[in-house]
Formats: structure tokens, sequence, C-alpha cells
């Protein structure tokens, strides 16, 4: 289709810096294209244990406790598999990323959905969570900041889901693929770095996100010995390991100037700000994502339901969103919009969003 402004694909719109993939093409011109280790370079992990010790004050063995992944994702699916007996229940806050349901029915677990809403601000409460915890609970699926609501929790309110965690013996998968992106003077709460949870927690990031580089596919999983050496059995069968460039790419990332990965925030920060405006002028009520790149407005002004305003939308004014069921029952109501696409690109989709809400209520 000719035309489209697209705020439905969730990956950055910038190019992945300079410095970093000039060392990928330093490192194949000097043969570097072989296979590393089943748990990933040796010096990616030794440098990464250093980062995640500076960063959230969190101590990994980086012979032993990290592994480098084929993304965050190939870390959703090796957590699963590594922890999951048949029939153990997962739960999972919704609206979720979409390979969560699918990643633990594919291990023979059972998914418990947890819904949150706007009216929480899209936070998952320690009473909401309780409320489903069974004996056949096995473990949480957390993501803050989350996609598709771009709702960070503060570290009080990440205590207390903790607390629950330990009093009720669940390991927490907390994908953090979005830690570096928080706006408006909100910050990242690393999972593990709370009192008595790295021992229950399997600890999953990357680098897609924060530096413009989800093609290199790298991700890492963090974790207790003998849940690393689960997933490593796993890992070795079948990815062997991460791509060598994309891992001597994601090392320089972590060499590389702080400011890289901030400028690319502040612009992130300015689209939000004017996405977030547009929205609730045109009257879809829309929360203020802290984090993550995506809006999650609420299109109850139309009567419309998600995957129906999505088509029109799509068809009559050439927007791309994606609708908020596609994140599990509780997105019902609500698209997501993705902005990290151009200032530019955002004001015509507002301008084309604005025209589609006024015809639908005109009706
Ligand atoms: C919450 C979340 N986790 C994981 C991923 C996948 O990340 P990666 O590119 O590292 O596999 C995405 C991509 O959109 C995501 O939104």
């Amino acid at each position: 289709m000719e035309g489209v402004v697209s705020l439905g694909v969730g990956e950055p719109d910038f190019a992945t810096p300079w410095p970093i993939s000039e060392a990928a093409i330093h490192s194949i011109e000097k043969g570097h294209t072989h296979y590393t280790s089943n748990y990933g370079m040796l010096e990616l992990r030794e440098r990464l244990a250093q980062h995640l010790a500076a960063r959230y004050g969190v101590a990994y063995d980086f012979h032993t406790q990290l592994l480098i992944t084929v993304g965050v994702s190939e870390g959703v699916d090796l957590a699963m598999r590594a922890i999951i007996n048949p029939g153990d229940e997962v739960l999972v806050p919704e609206p979720s990323y979409v390979s969560y349901k699918p990643c633990v029915v594919l291990a023979g677990g059972v998914v418990v959905p947890v819904a949150t809403s706007q009216a929480n601000a899209f936070k998952l409460t320690p009473a909401d969570l309780e409320a489903k915890i069974t004996p056949k609970t096995r473990a949480l699926i957390i993501s803050y900041p989350n996609n598709p609501t771009g709702a960070v929790m503060t570290k009080r309110e990440m205590e207390a889901i903790a607390e629950v965690a330990k009093r009720r013996n669940l390991i927490v998968v907390s994908d953090e693929v979005y830690d570096r992106l928080v706006y408006g003077g909100h910050s990242h709460v690393c999972f593990a770095s709370l009192p008595g949870m790295q021992e229950r927690t399997i600890f999953l990031g990357g680098f897609s996100k924060s530096y413009a580089m989800t093609g290199w596919r790298v991700g890492f999983a963090a974790a207790p010995d003998d849940i690393i050496e689960a997933m490593v059995k796993i890992h070795q069968y079948t990815m062997l390991c991460a791509p060598t460039p994309g891992q001597t790419a994601a090392l320089q990332a972590l060499h590389t100037d702080d400011r890289l990965v901030e400028n690319m925030v502040r612009e992130y920060d300015r689209r939000r700000r004017v996405l977030l405006k547009g929205l609730n002028r045109i009257g879809l009520d829309c929360f203020e994502p802290q984090g993550a790149f995506y809006a999650f407005p609420s299109i109850k002004a139309t009567g419309m339901r998600s995957n129906a305003f999505s088509e029109a939308l799509l068809k009559e004014e050439r927007v791309a969103v994606i609708p908020g069921s596609a994140f599990g029952e509780a997105g019902e109501g609500h698209v997501r919009c993705c902005y990290a696409v151009s200032l530019h690109e955002i004001e015509e989709a507002l301008v084309r969003i604005e025209r589609f809400v006024k015809r639908r209520r005109a009706k």
C-alpha cells in the first residue's frame, strides 16, 4: 500500500551508531567470522558483567551466570523451556509483548493472564498478582518499561511484587530490553537488583532497542548458574551461539560513549510528547507513556473495537497502528502507536487520525 505512515513496527528508525557497525566490519576484515563459545564471546560476557555491576549493582559471574542469546527473543524462549514442566502455570501481566504467551505454550506451560488497565497506569499490583497464584504457578514474566503501554514501575512498586515472588516462591523472568528508554525523570529498576531477587530472577536484556541494533540479533540472559546451565543445554543444540559479528558489535556498544544512547532517548522523548499531546487533543485519551517507544491511547471515543479501528484507519487514512487486542484481552479498547519514527511522520499521522476520528464521531 502506498503512502502509508506506519506507527506499527516496534523498532528504532535510527541507524546503528557508526562506531558499533565499524567495529563489526573491522572484525570481519580480520577474519572473526567463526563460532564463539556456546555461552558467547568471553570478552563480551566479561564486559557485560562489568556493565551490569556498574549500572544496576548486580554481580554476575561471567563464566557461569551470563549467556549471550540471539536477541531477547531467544532469551524468552530458552527461559520458558528451561524452567517449565508440563502443566506449570506462568503469570503474564497483560497487555503484554506478543511472544510471551506462545513461548509459554511451546514449553508445555499454561498461561495465566493478569490484567492491568489504564485506571492503574498499566502497572502490576501485588493484589492482582496474588489473586492468580495457585499451587501450579511456577513463574511470572514482567517487562517494564512495557510494550505496548509504555508503563514503568517505581522501585517501591517493584519491591511489593518482589515480596510476593519471594513469599510464593516464584521465578521471575524480567524482560528489560527497554531499560535505557525512560523519560520524564523516571528511572529504570532492574528487578534482579532488589533484595533477595537475584537468586530467583532470569534477567533478560539486549541491544536491539537502546542501541538501534535490532538486526544484529544479540541479547543476554543473566541468572543463577543452574538456570543458565539449563538454558545453555537448549541453546547449544538450537543456536550453537549468537552471531559473531553481532557479538562484536554488542561489545563495541558497551564501550561506546553513553551520549549515543542519550541522544536517541532525547529524540524519542520529543516525539513522545508531540504524539501524546496530539492524541489527547484529538480525543483519544492517552495514558502518559514513561518508557519504551509506544503510546497506547484509548479508542473508546469512537465506539469501535481495536481490530476494526486499525483496519479502517489503514484503509481510509493509510495510517498503520496495532490493535490493542493483539497484546491480550486487556488491550482491547486501545491501539498501539510506535513513536520511533520521524516527527514529520508523527505529525502527518496525527492529522490523518484526527480526520478519521472526526468522521467516526459524526456517524
Ligand atoms: C518486550 C520485548 N521483548 C523482546 C523483544 C525482542 O527483542 P530482540 O530484538 O532483542 O529479540 C521485543 C521487540 O519488540 C520487545 O518489545
